[in-house]
């Protein structure tokens, strides 16, 4: 690490922490007096809390968390307790003390109890979300916003579309590569993967009005990992702004298809929320959920994208067959005369599927889930304290060699004779809140894979993978590429 990135990552994280200790002091005591007074409740709970370390006063172990976080070995925390400890353990990070599993089944039973286990985030991150967006809500209303875009996300009309927009988007972006400058992966995804987002979510195609909106979206997306310092000149009272002039632009968007009446069958996911009756989904909410369900375009998909590049730039013998059963599905279609549909790419190429899955496993871009319990509860003999934080920590048990054979070796041939509905396998997490936008990630995933790799060959630049606080490539992924195919 260079001096000075290594002297701001300490400063930061230095200042992180110490905001984060002041902030969170009140609650941590709250919790830590309910942790007590869960163990005399515990009596009705007959299981026991589990083995482990508070760490230090205040500061818990997060020191060493973030420490480990850092490093190319994030689990390294995980492995090192779950030999002293068991696979679940407690702990005490980002001032709330936390029960860990790193246990499949525990972690199962955890996601399925919507009732007991709330959704549980830093302080900066509800802030920004706002009350009603669905990663906060819980109950009917969650459900309800749940299936309503996940029906809109598998109807044929937004299939075909999106296969439409998204090899258009693809197709625009790699004619502007060149052969005698990098290309950085990470930043051409990123564009990619919002344009088709947007799209999906409001219909708003690229132009001034998508840049301005970009624009404003980076401004937000910077708070949710910023210090919860609501004061002019923060991070977070910039993100905020960002949001309200966000909120004012889809509040509009959103009035305006109230005014002109629905079309009878939704054409983006606010037509598909219109569509309730209820009277629960106000402007407001839609547009908060607009705003939140814009992330995955910025950071989870394109990070998909960019480490499957990686991977295969390591692994000669998946880009070959990879590449292969791809010039296959190019051939059928210049025959054919047909448009690539999204059954192409989930049907067609099972090798690239494997490519996609085997890049979850080992990317784990959502490296786990938080959730509190509104009770004292038990789960597999393991007593999980009321208002403690419950930390499902997926990358330990997707990098488990009990579970996977050579963990940390890229074999996409493996899910040839693997279950992906596995529990062992949650890069989507699980149960009410198992991410609707799956099928969607996977098939940008594919239709940028299916493009690339039948027109170009390149060659990677020196990189590393960044595991904190989010996955991302640190130098964004250079590569030199060379056209040798014609356009899909
Ligand atoms: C590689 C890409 C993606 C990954 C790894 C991913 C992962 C996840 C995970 C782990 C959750 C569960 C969160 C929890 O239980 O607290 C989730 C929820 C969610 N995801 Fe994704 N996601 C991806 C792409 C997408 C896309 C493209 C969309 C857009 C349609 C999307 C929309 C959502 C929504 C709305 C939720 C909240 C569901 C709820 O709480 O009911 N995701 N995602």
């Amino acid at each position: 690490m260079e001096m000075d990135t290594l002297l701001w990552t300490l400063l930061g994280t230095v200042t992180l922490l110490l905001s984060i200790i002041l902030l969170h002091n009140k609650r941590t005591n709250f919790s830590l007096s309910s942790s007590s007074s869960s163990s005399s409740s515990s009596s009705k709970c007959s299981g026991k809390l589990p083995l482990g370390t508070l760490g230090w006063p205040f500061l818990g172990e997060t020191l060493e968390f973030i420490c480990c976080a850092y490093s190319d070995r994030p689990e390294s925390f995980m492995d090192k307790r779950r030999k002293m400890y068991g696979k679940v353990f407690k702990s005490h990070i980002f001032g709330t003390p936390t029960i860990v599993s790193t246990d499949a089944e525990v972690s199962r039973v955890v996601l399925h109890d919507t009732n007991t286990f709330v959704p549980f985030y830093p302080k900066s991150v509800t802030e920004l979300m706002g009350k009603s967006s669905i990663l906060l809500i819980n109950g009917s209303l969650q459900r309800r916003v749940h299936g309503l875009i996940g029906a809109f996300i598998k109807s044929p009309l937004l299939k075909a579309q999106i296969t439409r927009d998204m090899v258009k988007y693809v197709q625009e972006s790699m004619d502007k590569w060149r052969d005698d400058q990098p290309t950085y992966i990470q930043d051409e995804t990123k564009n990619i993967a919002f344009q088709v987002l947007v799209k999906a979510l409001i219909s708003l195609d690229p132009g001034e009005e998508l840049e301005h909106l970009k624009e404003q979206f980076h401004e937000f997306i910077s708070g949710l990992m910023s210090l919860p310092v609501k004061v002019p000149g923060s991070q977070l009272y910039r993100s905020l702004e960002a949001k309200k002039k966000m909120v004012k632009m889809l509040q509009k968007i959103i009035q305006s298809k109230r005014n002109f009446g629905m079309p009878t069958i939704p054409r983006d996911v606010i037509d598909a929320l219109l569509q309730d009756t209820s009277g629960q989904l106000t402007n407001d909410l839609i547009a908060d959920n607009m705003i939140d369900m814009m992330i995955p375009g910025e950071e989870s998909v394109p990070v998909l994208m960019t480490l499957a590049i990686k991977y295969l730039s390591d692994c000669p013998a998946a880009l070959r067959q990879m590449t292969e059963e791809n010039m296959k599905l190019k051939k059928l279609k210049v025959l054919s005369g047909e448009p690539l549909s999204w059954n192409d790419f989930l049907s067609l190429l099972p090798f690239t599927q494997s490519v996609i899955t085997e890049t979850l496993r080992m990317g784990n871009i959502i490296t786990g889930v938080m959730r509190k319990p509104t009770k004292d509860i038990e789960i597999k003999g393991h007593l999980i304290p009321k208002g403690w934080c419950f930390l499902a920590y997926f990358r330990s048990i997707h990098l488990d060699e009990n579970h996977y054979d050579c963990p940390y070796k890229f074999n996409p041939w493996r899910w040839q004779a693997k279950d992906t509905s596995s529990h062992t396998f949650t890069p989507f997490g699980g149960g009410q809140r198992l991410c609707p936008g799956l099928d969607l990630a996977r098939l940008e995933a594919s239709i940028f894979l299916h493009c690339f790799v039948t027109q170009f060959r390149w060659e990677a630049q020196e990189d590393t993978i960044v595991h904190f606080p989010t996955v991302r490539m640190k130098r964004r992924m250079p590569i030199w590429v060379k056209r040798t195919e014609e356009k899909c």
